[in-house]
């Protein structure tokens, strides 16, 4: 089943915040946000812009009637700016004026007087300051100091991997509009409808239930508004506070660049030490991680790298230990994969190093790791399936030694354009790491003419959700997809919701809505029971239809939602779902945090111009494990978009700050993302599909972010066509390789003649 929003999106009729229509007297907001990374504000002075033409409000943290605050895991944000600013791109100054541009020229007449103060943009530098988000924290497994001594090979060294723009097509926005009796609807482009209503709530003193905030889909969210769409729609609700007038606020793109945390930026040091069979026998690594300038999810993030940070590998001695840096950049945030990436990319640079020191492929290192069922993580889960499953079936389903022979038959038959090709298996536990989060609620209608409305809390950001929660409810009843639809995400429908991420949205909302469906398929099976006195064992429906002992009745589902209607009989329920077996325990840093891993093998080929350093990725070819898949489309979809995003992430994405901690990188003539032309020529995915039981929602395994894991095999793909190409030069593990460290790298120690 194709994704249902497909019509209405390639005819231009999806609602996007910005096309929900405007109420009369609909207001603009625009935000004066602080030039400066670090600072003190000596003065802030609003007469001018006041006096600018459709201005209708100008308002400071003073006019804050609730709290200035907009810290998730720790209070440490302010909305509005008092006394200090922290990061460059952080508001001081609200202005509302009747039209987008006026808002904005009139927050150009802001002044604010900052006497600066020193900037710490460098994580290593911010720990050397003790500048720390949250203590340090460490996962152990065995004891790597005392194995050193055991292993034939030990190498050490650092790797280090940049931020990430999230660049949702749909920036950043909200619109409030005043209801009666001193309530605010919000129409948030957020992927956490309640921690949208909870931040407004907090900022403006009301109880929650007088914030309603609902949303239709978003254009992208990748991470970037799982937390940091909170603060616009404060924002827009203060100002409706104060005027009672609808107040939109939806950001250009260069002040969503400007003013959003990105993905971590990373640094990081290992120690890995194997055995003559190169079998890892232990790994150490220290994570810096560049939170910014406040926690916002960063303590969340920090965890998942170290979960991560032995990718697919069982390693038996583990030490793993990782700062939250406090930096003087805008607070960074979720990005797919939610610091696992960060982590994995260090695992795989220790073996790239260990494979270049050894003079063998790094594959053969990995391949002798993979982690089997029963072997255990860090962090105490064990593997319930063989990582080299995926492997093995990439090495046949392509051909790996054809590939390889290829490549070095290309290499040896070619000067200045090389080959280079790397495997990338990946490892992604899904569930939320915290918990408590893993819980999920779904209300099903079935309307007395036999068609369903669904609500959940689950958010289309288009990764297919609402298609997947249809095709539960669809199935369930055993009627066409085309009697049921999904309802828009609303915190009056579904309340305390958690935020559509984690990977983990279908599972969560769609096994609460197969737990709704359920329960009132059981009162109609009920009623067809007491209808056709038969035993409710007999009973089955199929294809809208109620089935006697397999044989088709009379009654069909319309009649028999019209019976159950008649006979009152609720035909409406609200179920709840949380994950069973999981747990963490963070005194002692071991669990069972994740319902199940998500597995997969990358086979990924560039070819680089030696005399450019430009490249193209010849194919990405994957062995992915999907349990048993509910949505071809919708899955393949989220592979391609994954593995394209990942690829960016280690090749031409590139995130300048300078030393100020100004972004230079603000806008898409600088900040390159792959089109079409970088896309890799042909991306080949196979599913592993299995009937094993899991605790995915229908069995099909969450995919939304694993994918874009297989995308740091890029990195070492095109680590290994330089080092073709100049067997002297040691490309540093250092991410995105763009093409002009490609070319530095390329001619690194080496006498040309050409
Ligand atoms: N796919 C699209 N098209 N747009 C998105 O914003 N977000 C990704 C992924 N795929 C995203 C996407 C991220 S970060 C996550 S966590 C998951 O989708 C969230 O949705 P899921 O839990 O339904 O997989
Ligand atoms: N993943 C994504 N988002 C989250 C998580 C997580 O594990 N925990 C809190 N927010
Ligand atoms: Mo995804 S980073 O969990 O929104």
């Amino acid at each position: 089943m194709r994704n249902i929003d497909s019509f209405t999106h390639v005819r231009g009729e999806s609602i996007y915040l910005d096309d929900i229509p405007l109420t009369e007297g609909t207001l603009f907001a625009a935000v004066y946000d602080s030039p400066i990374a670090h600072g003190k504000i000596i003065n802030i002075d609003i007469s001018e812009a006041k006096k600018s033409k459709g201005v209708r409000g100008v308002f400071t943290y003073t006019d804050i009637p609730g709290e200035n605050q907009i810290g998730g895991i720790i209070a440490d944000e302010e909305l509005l700016a008092s006394s200090h600013v922290h990061f460059a791109g952080m508001p001081i100054v609200l202005v509302v004026a009747a039209t987008p541009e006026e808002a904005r020229a009139a927050a150009k007449k802001v002044k604010v007087d900052i006497s600066p103060l020193q900037v710490i943009t460098d994580p290593r530098e911010a720990k050397g300051k003790n500048e720390l988000i949250v203590p340090p924290r460490t996962f152990r497994l065995g004891d790597t100091s005392s194995v050193w001594k055991d292993c034939e090979y030990v190498f050490e060294g650092k790797a280090d991997s940049n931020g990430q723009e999230h660049l949702y097509i749909e920036t950043q926005g909200a619109y409030a509009i005043p209801q009666e009796n001193n309530s605010i609807k919000v129409y948030s482009s957020t992927q956490g409808p309640t921690a949208v209503q909870r931040c407004c709530s907090r900022v403006l003193g009301y109880p929650m239930h007088r914030i309603e905030v609902d949303v239709t889909r978003l254009g992208g969210g990748f991470g970037g508004k799982e937390d940091q769409a909170n603060a616009w729609g404060a924002l827009c609700a203060l100002a409706t506070h104060h005027l009672k007038k609808p107040v939109k606020f939806s950001l250009h793109r260069m002040e969503d660049m400007r003013m959003t945390g990105k993905r971590h930026p990373y640094s990081s040091d290992f120690k890995i030490g194997l055995n003559k069979d190169l079998k890892i026998l232990a790994y150490e690594a220290t994570f810096y991680q560049n939170a910014g300038a406040a926690a916002d999810l960063s303590p969340a993030v920090l965890e998942r790298t170290l979960f991560h940070c032995t990718n697919s590998y069982f390693i038996p001695n583990v030490t793993a230990t990782a700062y939250s840096c406090r930096t003087h950049l805008p607070p960074n945030t979720a990005f797919r994969g939610f610091g696992g990436p960060q982590g994995m990319f260090v695992i795989e640079s220790a073996i790239a190093q260990a494979a270049d020191e050894l003079g063998i492929k790094a594959s053969v290192i990995q391949k002798k790791n993979l982690i089997a069922t029963g072997e255990e993580f860090p962090y105490g889960q064990k593997a319930k399936s063989e990582a080299s499953d995926c492997w093995n079936k990439a090495v046949e389903q392509y051909s790996f030694e054809k590939l390889q022979m290829d490549v070095d038959q290309f290499n040896r038959e070619n000067f200045l354009y090389k080959k280079g090709i790397a495997f990338m298996p990946i490892c992604f536990g899904i569930s939320f790491t915290k918990t408590l989060m893993n819980q999920a609620r779904s209300l099903v209608h079935i309307y007395t003419d036999g068609s369903v409305i669904v609500s959940t809390g689950a958010v289309e950001m288009g990764q297919g959700v609402n298609t997947k929660i249809l095709q539960v409810a669809s199935k369930i009843f055993s009627i066409s997809p085309d009697k049921v639809k999904v309802n828009s995400t609303n915190t009056s429908r579904i309340a305390n919701t958690s935020p559509s991420a984690a990977s983990a949205t279908a599972d969560l909302n769609g096994k609460a809505t197969m737990i709704a469906c359920e329960t009132i398929l059981n009162r109609l099976k009920q009623v067809a029971s007491d209808e056709l006195k038969i035993a409710i064992d007999a009973i089955s429906i199929q294809d809208e239809h109620v089935y006697v002992k397999g044989a088709r009745s009379e009654l069909d589902w319309k009649k028999l939602v019209m019976l159950a209607y008649v006979n009152r009989i609720s035909l409406s329920e609200h179920a709840h779902y949380s994950t069973p077996e999981i747990n963490f325990d963070l005194t002692k840093e071991k669990g069972h945090p994740f319902a199940y891993h998500v597995f997969g093998t990358a086979i990924i080929t560039v070819t680089v111009d030696c005399l450019r350093g430009i490249y193209e990725f010849d194919s990405v070819k994957v062995v992915h494990d999907s349990g048993s898949m509910m949505n071809d489309f919708v899955d393949r979809g989220q592979c391609e978009g994954g593995i394209i995003q990942g690829i960016g992430w280690m090749t031409m994405e590139e995130i300048i700050y300078d030393t100020e901690g100004k972004l230079k990188s603000n806008a898409l003539s600088t900040y390159k993302v792959p089109d079409v032309y970088s896309a890799p020529k042909i991306i080949d995915l196979h599913f592993l599909q299995n009937d094993k039981d899991n605790l995915a929602v229908m069995r099909s395994k969450a995919v939304g972010e694993p994918p874009l894991m297989y995308g740091i095999g890029a990195f070492f793909a095109l680590r290994n066509a330089i080092m073709a190409f100049n067997s002297k030069s040691r490309p540093k593990f250092s991410a995105p390789m763009t093409p002009e460290k490609v070319l530095m790298n390329l001619y690194e120690k080496k006498k040309v003649v050409v």
